[in-house]
């Protein structure tokens, strides 16, 4: 695991854009990115609208997934997939066939089967079976939550693709993908910041063994896991 700490939200948020566009431009066929929801991602959207209409970030071999959906209408300020059309996906030159959301027409557990036979169609499997996302951008609540895997929620070792969960305080219907899917990623981000995840960021990122939340299970099988933390998240970390 790699930690990179930046000086502010836009240095970290300019890091991705400038990933993006790179992987863009590459030569694999497909690449398959797996989205979380959130602020975060909010801010990085708007970043690559921007990036898109000065440097023209190749479309063509993008495909975007969701790591998570509230079961709300996409239309729903709280809609991940909703949120992405609204802040990127309505403003650049990009199939909508290319962007794979979670059906919330239909019941959680169903929206959960239904996302497991397309990314069966569609994503390559790894040697023991599960879909291998080329690039997953994850964030991390500060229960140390991360897609819709809270603590004493969808276990850390469910073998499923996907499950129907619930989020503690609200809750509110969600669908996630499990840790067995997002660590055979090739390349998981890791996107953290502000103050107020700086304590879960301290217990994650130390090797205390008693901390049992599910970013510490953020661990690829064969890719790389980076970390990256603005000052404020990263506080209260030791810089050595
Ligand atoms: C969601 C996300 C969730 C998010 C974290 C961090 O649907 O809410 O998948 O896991 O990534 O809660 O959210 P912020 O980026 O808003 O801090």
């Amino acid at each position: 695991m790699k930690i990179n700490v930046y000086n502010d939200m836009n240095s970290l948020i300019d890091n991705m854009v400038q990933r993006l566009i790179a992987y863009s431009h590459c030569q694999q066929a497909t690449i398959h990115i797996a989205l979380s929801g959130g602020n975060t991602p909010k801010r990085l959207f708007e970043a690559i609208k921007i990036a898109d209409a000065c440097y023209h970030i190749d479309w063509s071999r993008l495909h975007f997934w969701w790591i998570d959906e509230r079961c709300v209408s996409y239309r729903h300020e709280e809609s991940n997939y909703g949120t992405a059309k609204r802040y990127l996906f309505d403003h650049v030159n990009i199939n909508l066939n290319h962007l794979h959301p979670f059906n919330v027409e239909r019941p959680a557990e169903q929206s959960a089967i239904d996302y497991v036979q397309q990314m069966r169609q569609s994503i390559p499997l790894s040697q023991n079976g599960f879909p291998i996302f080329d690039w997953v951008w994850l964030g991390m609540g500060a229960d140390g939550h991360v897609a819709s895997i809270f603590p004493h929620g969808v276990s850390i070792d469910s073998l499923k693709w996907a499950e129907a969960t619930y989020h503690p305080e609200t809750n509110q219907s969600r669908v996630t993908l499990t840790l067995a899917v997002i660590n055979q990623a090739k390349r998981i981000d890791m996107l953290v910041s502000g103050r107020a995840k700086a304590k879960m960021v301290q217990k994650i990122l130390s090797n205390n063994v008693a901390v049992d939340y599910p970013a510490r299970y953020v661990q690829p099988e064969t890719g790389q896991c980076v970390w990256h933390l603005d000052q404020k998240a990263a506080g209260l970390i030791s810089n050595d």
